[in-house]
């Protein structure tokens, strides 16, 4: 039997197909643009989503007897604004987790109708990306495309829609839209109100693993599957990973170092961080998580390498960072390039360079980009330790965490022990377990993890190292405050 999991992410739709052992038979990548009409906004169009998926499947597929593939999933880039009208046009390109344009709509929800309340009604405040304050935005600066919304989506749902013909969506991913109480898995009739929309416009909620339909004739046939294919509500992409990873059950840890960079403890109740830095995000399994996310965590990588330097070599860029050299660079990086979300919740800030004299090198600069990463994931660990998560051990996956230089330097800005699973496709991954689940090859997730998901190799802190970048870290959470006025 073949299991398919897509990955709805930023760059690009990644497709893998696996049997119910774990083994992955084929895996495909289509990329699509990400638009940025405007400094600190970011969009996409859904139809190159569905362009992307269709043709994807069919080249999963190609040359194998697809007569065997039972189910499939979407892990979906989160809190993207997907609107349609009464004909179910599209009204606009997708507004995306990376945007920053509701800067004064987050400051209307988090000020007027207050934080307290606000996490009373979701279990979260308001930060610029999340789905509510960009259908507010929506409706004040685009008020005759607001009135003809007839349903609001997140990026997956709009696939599973187009799919399938089910207007639905699941607790994981719904978390990330302001608009649903995140403890009782449900919408929230307050945010309804303040947000100005009708009920009817949101999608019906089932729990991530529930099969909500069949893939409809048209679909299958230009994907090359036979009917009957099942469809699972699918999952934001950051608990779709953690299922990858195997990251369920109270206070299992995992970082993604993606186009964003987070930090993901699953809990088996829901909880807050006291200083919301943190969200609180129900998890795939039924239960809960506390997220932090960074806005520019490998894309950092991406933009000095390709971008700055115009390397597509990687590892020769990073062979000249020694051991002794970590710890020790005297330049900085600070890593908001698209603003940031954990802990700044500040979609104005930016990225900056620091500490550079006559005698700074590009490997000096290349090290501070990983650097600067590392500490925004420190950030986020700080902030969880201070929530009450004592976080010792975690997972990683993501493109940035293939580069073995990269994990060490998280393993010892964080002081964490890092486990490096067999296969990183994480998001995939998950996607794929979450339709094994729910096509009855096993009974939970925790099963399917314990069968499916087997780790490689363990990176522990080095003690010495550890102490030396304590001191930079010191420095670094310095700069934001330094030059977030200027
Ligand atoms: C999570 C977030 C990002 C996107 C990336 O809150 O905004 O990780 O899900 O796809």
């Amino acid at each position: 039997m073949y299991f398919i999991g897509v990955d709805l992410g930023t760059s690009a739709m990644k497709l893998i197909m696996m049997d119910e052992t774990g083994k992955i038979w084929r895996s495909v990548s289509k990329e699509y643009p990400n638009s940025f009409p405007k400094p600190g906004w970011s969009e996409q169009e859904p139809a190159d989503w569905y362009a992307a998926c269709i043709s994807g499947v069919r080249e999963l597929v190609e040359g194998v007897d697809a007569s065997l593939v039972r189910g499939l999933s979407i892990a979906g880039q989160m809190h993207g604004l997907v609107t349609l009208d009464e004909h179910d046009e599209v009204l606009r390109p997708a507004i995306l987790w990376n945007d920053g344009r509701s800067g004064e709509e987050v400051s209307f929800l988090n000020g007027e109708i207050g934080r307290e309340r606000l996490v009373s009604f979701t279990g979260n405040i308001a930060f610029a990306g999340f789905t509510a304050p960009k259908i507010i935005w929506m409706q004040k600066n685009e008020p005759e495309l607001f009135s003809k919304i007839k349903k609001i989506m997140l990026p997956k749902d709009y696939l599973v829609y187009r799919l399938t013909g089910e207007f639905v969506t699941e607790p994981s991913d719904a978390s990330g839209m302001l608009l649903f109480d995140v403890k009782n898995r449900q919408w929230s009739d307050d945010m309804i109100a303040i947000c100005g929309i009708d009920r009817e416009w949101l999608p019906q909620v089932h729990e991530s693993y529930e099969v909500v339909g069949e893939i409809r004739g048209d679909a299958a046939s230009d994907m090359g599957l036979p009917s009957g294919v099942k469809v699972i509500a699918g999952v934001g992409d950051n608990a779709a990973a953690a299922i990858g990873m195997g990251v369920t059950g109270e206070g299992a840890c995992n970082i993604s170092l993606g186009t964003s960079g987070t930090l993901f403890i699953s809990r088996d109740r829901f909880s807050l961080d006291p200083g919301n830095a943190l969200h609180s995000f129900a998890h795939a399994d039924g239960s809960y998580h506390l997220m932090g996310c960074m806005l520019s965590a490998a894309s950092c990588n991406k933009w000095w390498m390709d971008g700055i330097i115009g390397t597509d070599d990687y590892a020769a860029e990073q062979s000249g960072i020694s051991d002794d050299r970590l710890g020790r660079n005297p330049v900085m990086f600070l890593p908001y390039l698209m603003g940031e979300r954990s802990p700044h919740n500040d979609p104005d800030a930016r990225a900056a360079f620091i500490g550079m004299s006559m005698d700074t090198c590009r490997p000096d600069m290349t090290q501070a980009v990983l650097e600067g990463v590392a500490f925004g994931v420190r950030d986020m660990l700080e902030a969880a330790r201070a929530a009450g998560c004592d976080v010792r051990t975690s997972r990683i996956c993501g493109g940035g965490a293939k580069s073995p230089l990269w994990q060490k330097i998280v393993a010892d800005v964080c002081d964490l022990t890092l486990e490096i699973p067999e296969c990183e496709e994480g998001p995939g991954m998950g996607a794929a377990m979450l339709s094994m689940v729910g096509c009855g090859v096993y009974s939970d997730l925790s099963e399917a993890a314990a069968s499916i998901v087997r780790i490689r190799e363990t990176i522990s802190p080095d003690r010495e190292i550890v102490k030396r970048y304590e001191g930079k870290y010191k420095t670094y959470i310095k700069l934001y405050p330094a030059l977030s006025n200027m």
